[in-house]
């Protein structure tokens, strides 16, 4: 059975097996999500957010994802290498924290151009 995934903010969906990993069907989308372990639950870098509404999609998490994460599981957040997509769901892919930083600085520089 195939399902769809859709990737936020960028909106791209794509249509992979059942059980596929959020890690592998981002790829097939051209979706980044950054890894340095390539899969084995162990960098932490392929975080994603998947909102409450879609949790059970996503299945349940793995012992290796439970024992890494902890209390993150409470606030929705996965890894993308270990959550399999059991039905549509919708994945949210963070902002990546330089982005996150410049972006940051950009709007406190506005802001202070406002004020002068
Ligand atoms: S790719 Fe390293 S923890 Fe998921």
């Amino acid at each position: 059975m195939d399902v769809h995934i859709t990737f936020k903010p960028s909106g791209r969906r794509v249509q992979v097996g059942q059980g596929t990993t959020l890690l592998q069907a981002a790829r097939k989308a051209n979706v980044y999500i950054p890894t340095r372990c390539d899969g084995k639950a162990a960098c932490l870098m392929c975080k994603v957010h998947i909102s409450q509404e879609w949790a059970v999609h996503a299945g349940q998490p793995s012992d290796a994802e439970r024992r890494k994460l902890g209390p993150l599981l409470d606030e929705g957040i996965r890894l993308s290498c270990q959550a399999r997509a059991q039905s549509n769901v919708e994945v949210m892919i963070p902002e990546d924290k330089l982005k996150a930083a410049v972006r940051r600085q950009l709007e406190r520089q506005a802001q202070e151009d406002e004020l002068w």
